[in-house]
C-alpha cells in the first residue's frame, strides 16, 4: 500500500472537525465520501463546502475549476456502507465516544476492503483503543487534525504497538499531499502532543478564572496580547468545542481516577446548559 493506491477517501461524521477534513482531502484531489448518521449535519456540511468554496473563489484564492473539481469530489451520505466501500483510506471523526468508535471500527472493518487504512482523528482516544476491533490492527492509526482543519496545517499521526510502519508512512505522505504538516508520533499518549501542552494552557486558565483572577475575557485578551497566540484560551475552547473538553477531561479521569483530572466547574456547568461554543452558538461568548 502506498500514496499512489490511495484515490476515495471516507470521512465518518460530518461534524466540527469531519466537514473540514471532507473538504481539505477533496480540495487535494480525492475522491471523498463524507457519512453521518444526522442528515442535518450533511446538509449543513454540504452549504458549508458550497459557501467555503465560493468565498475562496471571490477572495482569487481558487479559481471555478479548482471549486468546481473540489465539489464535484465530494459526496455525501447517511449510509456508511456506500460510503465506505470502495474506500481506500478512512478518517473517523465520530462524536468522542468509545463504544461508538469501537461499533464504528467493527462495522467499517466489514465494509472496507482489505487494503483500506482505517484511521481516528479523535483528540484523545488512542487507536489501541478500537483497533482491536477490526481484523487489521496492523493498519488501523490515530490521524489528528486541528481545528479549523481547512487552516491548520498540523496533523499528529500516532503509531500505535500494533500499527505497521507501511500504515503510519502512507498516513503522513497522505498530510503531505492534504498540504498538511505531519507529525509521527512513537507511542501512544494520553493528549499525544499537542492537546498535552495545550491543556496544561487552559486548566491553568480555567483555574485563573474560577478563583476569580480574572474574567475569560480578560484572560483571553492577556494570552492573545502578552503570549501572541491568535486566540485566548476561552475563545479557543469555544471554537474546539465544550464538550470535547468535557469528554477529554472526564475519560482522563476515569483513567486516572485522580480528583484533579475531572473536568474544572466552568467546563461542567456550560455542558450541562449545553453551551458548547460556536456550534451552539454559545459557550464562553455568544456568536450570531
Ligand atoms: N473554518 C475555516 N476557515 C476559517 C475559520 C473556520 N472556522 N476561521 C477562520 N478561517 C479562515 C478564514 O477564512 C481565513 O482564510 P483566508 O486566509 O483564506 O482568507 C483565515 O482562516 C484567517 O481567518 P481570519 O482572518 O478571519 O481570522 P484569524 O486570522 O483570527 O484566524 C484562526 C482564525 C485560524 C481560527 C486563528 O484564530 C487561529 O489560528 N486560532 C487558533 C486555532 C487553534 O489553536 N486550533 C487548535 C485547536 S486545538 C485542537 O484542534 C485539538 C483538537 O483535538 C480539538
Amino acid at each position: 500500500m502506498s500514496l499512489e493506491n490511495i484515490k476515495n477517501i471516507c470521512v465518518v461524521g460530518a461534524g466540527n472537525m469531519g466537514h473540514q477534513i471532507s473538504l481539505s482531502a477533496a480540495l487535494a484531489g480525492f475522491k471523498v465520501a463524507c457519512t453521518d448518521i444526522s442528515q442535518d449535519m450533511l446538509n449543513k456540511a454540504e452549504n458549508f463546502a458550497h459557501n467555503y468554496l465560493a468565498e475562496q473563489v471571490a477572495k482569487g484564492k481558487l479559481d471555478q475549476e479548482q471549486s468546481g473539481l473540489a465539489l464535484a469530489n465530494l459526496s455525501f451520505t447517511d449510509s456508511l456502507e456506500q460510503a465506505a466501500n470502495d474506500a481506500d483510506f478512512v478518517i473517523e471523526a465520530a462524536v468522542e465516544k468509545i463504544d461508538v468508535k469501537r461499533k464504528l471500527f467493527t462495522e467499517l472493518d466489514r465494509i472496507a476492503p482489505p487494503h483500506a487504512i482505517l484511521t481516528t482523528n479523535s483528540s484523545f482516544i488512542v487507536s489501541s483503543k478500537v483497533a482491536d476491533a477490526t481484523k487489521r490492527p496492523d493498519k488501523v492509526c490515530n490521524m489528528h487534525f486541528f481545528n479549523p482543519a481547512l487552516v491548520m496545517k498540523l496533523v499528529e499521526v500516532v503509531q500505535g504497538p500494533h500499527t505497521s510502519q507501511e500504515t503510519v508512512q502512507v498516513t503522513l505522505d497522505l498530510c503531505g499531499k492534504m498540504g498538511k504538516i505531519g507529525v509521527r508520533v512513537n507511542k501512544e499518549i494520553y493528549g499525544f502532543l499537542v492537546n498535552r501542552i495545550l491543556s496544561a494552557t487552559l486548566n491553568e486558565a480555567l483555574f485563573l478564572a474560577e478563583i476569580g483572577v480574572a474574567s475569560p475575557e480578560d484572560i483571553d485578551v492577556a494570552v492573545a496580547n502578552g503570549l501572541g497566540h491568535p486566540m485566548g484560551p476561552f475563545r479557543l475552547m469555544d471554537l474546539a468545542g465544550i464538550d470535547l473538553a468535557y469528554y477529554s477531561a472526564m475519560e482522563r479521569y476515569q483513567e486516572t481516577h485522580n480528583p484533579s483530572d475531572k473536568p474544572s466547574t466552568l467546563i461542567v456547568e456550560k455542558f450541562i446548559k449545553n453551551e458548547l461554543g460556536r456550534k451552539t452558538k454559545k459557550g464562553f461568548y455568544t456568536y450570531k
